[in-house]
């Protein structure tokens, strides 16, 4: 299944495939996890951890996302339902106790809403398998890894770098975060520590919405100019670089669209290429 097949076909619809909790009625779906940290970016960004009752979440690689479920508030007579959406692990595989999400708030949203108004300690619903094919598994060793991200789209990337990162696993590991504003740089001190120890690893984030020290525009003024060759130190070329896309869907289209155009080709599963996406919307 699609992600994005996943994405439409859950949302808002009455939930399933949760078991209900026996001697209730109307039935109701079960919450079978915990929230166990949030921090809270700004008022609409958030980092949170769930931790599922039953064990350790379910194995999974860098890139993949897991889904969470919680209930609406539900009209007189009529029984809760579950709205369910993916999210992307940002934590590494190997720490399975909980699972770390990076999320934004989108006001008319189905879910975001009530994740906005949950505590740690709040209760909900973790799909007990995981999804997604957004991963290094078809991407050779020893490639420039060109990780492209608008928004809470980095999350992603923080699983790999936290996975791989030391073990050879690329010659280059860069990020190309496009945020609205500074303090929509979830993750950035973990990325500057993280690129200040290691000359493979390059952060590049990029704002649009205020003016910074930094750099300025969008992910395409970065990696369509100078400026990539320039703080990467190699070319931006097909043989050499395998390209992740991740977030804003528009975006995603856009550069994907310019990199074919450059003489990248799009990755599927049987014909395999070096460019790698996932739209959240
Ligand atoms: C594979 C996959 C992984 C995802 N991982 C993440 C993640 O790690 N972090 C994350 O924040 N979101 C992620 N998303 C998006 C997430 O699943 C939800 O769609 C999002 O949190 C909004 O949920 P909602 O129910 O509140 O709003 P919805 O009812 O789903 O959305 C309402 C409308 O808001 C817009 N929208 C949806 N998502 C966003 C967004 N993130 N930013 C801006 N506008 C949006 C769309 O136009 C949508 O029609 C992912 C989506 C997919 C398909
Ligand atoms: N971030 C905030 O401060 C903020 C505030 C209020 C509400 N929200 C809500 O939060 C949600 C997500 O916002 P977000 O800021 O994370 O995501 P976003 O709107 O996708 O913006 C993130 C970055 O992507 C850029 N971008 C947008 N379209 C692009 C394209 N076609 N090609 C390349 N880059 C593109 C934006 O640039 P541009 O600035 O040029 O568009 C911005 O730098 C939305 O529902 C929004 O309403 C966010």
């Amino acid at each position: 299944m699609k992600t994005t097949d996943l994405h439409h076909h859950t949302a808002s619809e009455s939930y399933a495939g949760a078991e209900d909790l026996p001697g209730t009625k109307p039935l109701t779906p079960q919450l079978n996890a915990m929230l166990v940290g949030r921090q809270d970016l700004h008022p609409e960004l958030s980092i949170v951890r769930v931790r599922p009752d039953q064990g350790p979440v379910p194995p999974f690689r860098p890139g993949q996302f897991v889904t969470i479920g919680l209930l609406d508030a539900p009209a007189e007579h009529s029984p809760p339902k579950l709205a369910l959406r993916p999210y992307s692990v940002t934590s590494a595989p190997d720490k399975r106790e909980d699972v770390e999400l990076y999320v934004n708030l989108v006001r008319e949203g189905a879910l975001t809403p009530h994740l906005w108004t949950l505590h740690e300690g709040g209760r909900l619903y973790l799909k007990p398998t995981v999804g997604g094919t957004f991963t290094l598994d078809e991407v050779p060793n020893g490639k420039d890894l060109v990780m492209v991200a608008t928004g809470t789209g980095l999350g992603p990337y923080i699983s790999m770098l936290r996975h791989f990162r030391g073990k050879d696993r690329w010659r280059k590991f860069v990020i190309i975060h496009g945020v609205r504003n500074v303090a929509d740089l979830g993750y950035r001190g973990e990325l500057e520590a993280a690129a200040k120890m290691d000359a493979n690893v390059l952060y590049l984030p990029t704002v649009t919405r205020e003016g910074w020290p930094g750099l300025q525009g969008r992910v395409q003024d970065v990696l369509f100019t100078d400026l990539y060759p320039q703080c990467a130190g190699a070319p931006l070329s097909p043989e050499q670089c395998h390209i992740f896309l991740c977030g804003n869907p528009v975006m995603v289209e856009a550069v994907e669209s310019e990199l074919v155009a450059r003489g990248f080709r799009k990755h599927k599963r049987r014909e395999p290429g070096n460019v790698h996406k996932e739209a959240y919307w």
